[in-house]
């Protein structure tokens, strides 16, 4: 009798876990950054809620021109006064989430050239990855960022495949460079599209939000399933994340309430072995709604 059940206490727990394993759980992504009045980095990651922080943003760069940091209310990267984010930086990776810098951003952006993209890359790695750590112009500090993620809007499209290869060059250096990126659901993505064909990115945040072809309509869920069936296998990355608005207020259009996330669109995409989580625009709007909180559990 009790040989029976230790036998059936066993079996239970590795049906579980065989369950655990097998409902292809994914994680969280957040903007940080665009707000003053979201609590700081380093209290983001402590809320256990999201995998990976995006830095919100470089704002300016290329073309020759001086790069440009915005951290909004939160710090001045132009007079240093942001170098205090590496020990928020270094507190969330020792919880083993991933901490990008994101460059770009809503307004057009574009580079001149190969060697331009080289000289970003320069940038970038000195100031925010694994060059230059003993600098003190280093805009947040010594810090080494996960990698880059690319919310490039707007522009040519041209030369974004190179800033991709070059800062994908340096993950030979002893640390990887972690490559993410932002497109807008309508595929292929106007600027980045030749650059996510190069299978250099690991996670691919696509926003369906604000592209209302493609994002959720109740009465319609094949439009999102069938942007969704593109992405996940036409784009050689490693993970494809579904990028939402925290709140109603965060986009223009395609806010998914819980209940429709969890009931219809999660089951429906979860079946791609492509499937990484959600992204949410951003830290801000996901504290008024408590969206990351109430999904958690389902993504
Ligand atoms: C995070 O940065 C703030 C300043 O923005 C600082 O007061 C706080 O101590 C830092 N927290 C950690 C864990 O590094
Ligand atoms: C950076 O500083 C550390 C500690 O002061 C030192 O050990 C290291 O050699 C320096 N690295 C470079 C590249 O200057
Ligand atoms: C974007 O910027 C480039 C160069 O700065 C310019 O040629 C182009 O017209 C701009 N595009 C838009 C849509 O503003
Ligand atoms: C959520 O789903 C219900 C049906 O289950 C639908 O009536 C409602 O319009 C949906 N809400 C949104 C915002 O899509």
């Amino acid at each position: 009798m009790a040989m029976q059940i230790v036998i059936s206490v066993q079996f239970l727990i590795l049906a579980v876990l065989m369950l655990v394993m097998g409902s292809n759980a994914g994680g969280i992504a957040i903007y940080w950054g665009q707000n003053g009045n979201e609590g700081t980095l380093a209290e983001t990651c402590a809320t256990g809620n999201y995998e990976f922080v995006n830095i919100a943003f470089l704002s300016t760069f290329g073309g020759g021109q001086k790069p440009v940091m915005n951290l909004a209310g939160h710090c001045d990267p132009s007079s240093n006064g942001c170098t205090g984010l590496s020990s928020n930086i270094t507190s969330c990776q020792a919880k083993g989430i991933k901490v990008m810098l994101s460059i770009g951003g809503g307004g057009n952006r574009s580079l001149n050239s190969p060697d331009d993209a080289r000289q970003v890359v320069t940038y970038l790695w000195n100031n925010f990855l694994g060059g230059g750590k003993n600098s003190s112009l280093r805009p947040l500090g010594p810090a080494v960022l996960d990698g880059i993620d690319f919310d490039i809007e707007g522009g040519t499209g041209l030369y974004w495949d190179d800033l991709a290869r070059y800062l994908s060059a340096y993950s030979n250096q002893g640390r990887k460079v972690y490559l993410t990126a932002a497109p807008q659901c309508p595929f292929p993505d106007a600027s980045l599209g030749v650059a996510l064909k190069t299978g250099l990115f690991d996670y691919v945040w696509v926003q369906f939000y604000n592209n209302p072809p493609c994002q959720y309509n109740p009465s319609e869920l094949s439009n999102l399933e069938e942007a969704w069936k593109q992405w996940t296998s036409e784009i050689p990355a490693t993970k494809i994340f579904l990028g939402l608005p925290a709140s109603p207020e965060a986009a223009g259009s395609g806010f998914i309430p819980v209940a429709n996330l969890t009931c219809n669109v999660l089951p429906a995409i979860k079946r791609s072995n492509k499937y990484g989580g959600v992204m949410l625009w951003s830290k801000y709007y996901d504290d008024q709604t408590g969206y990351s909180s109430s999904i958690k559990t389902d993504v």
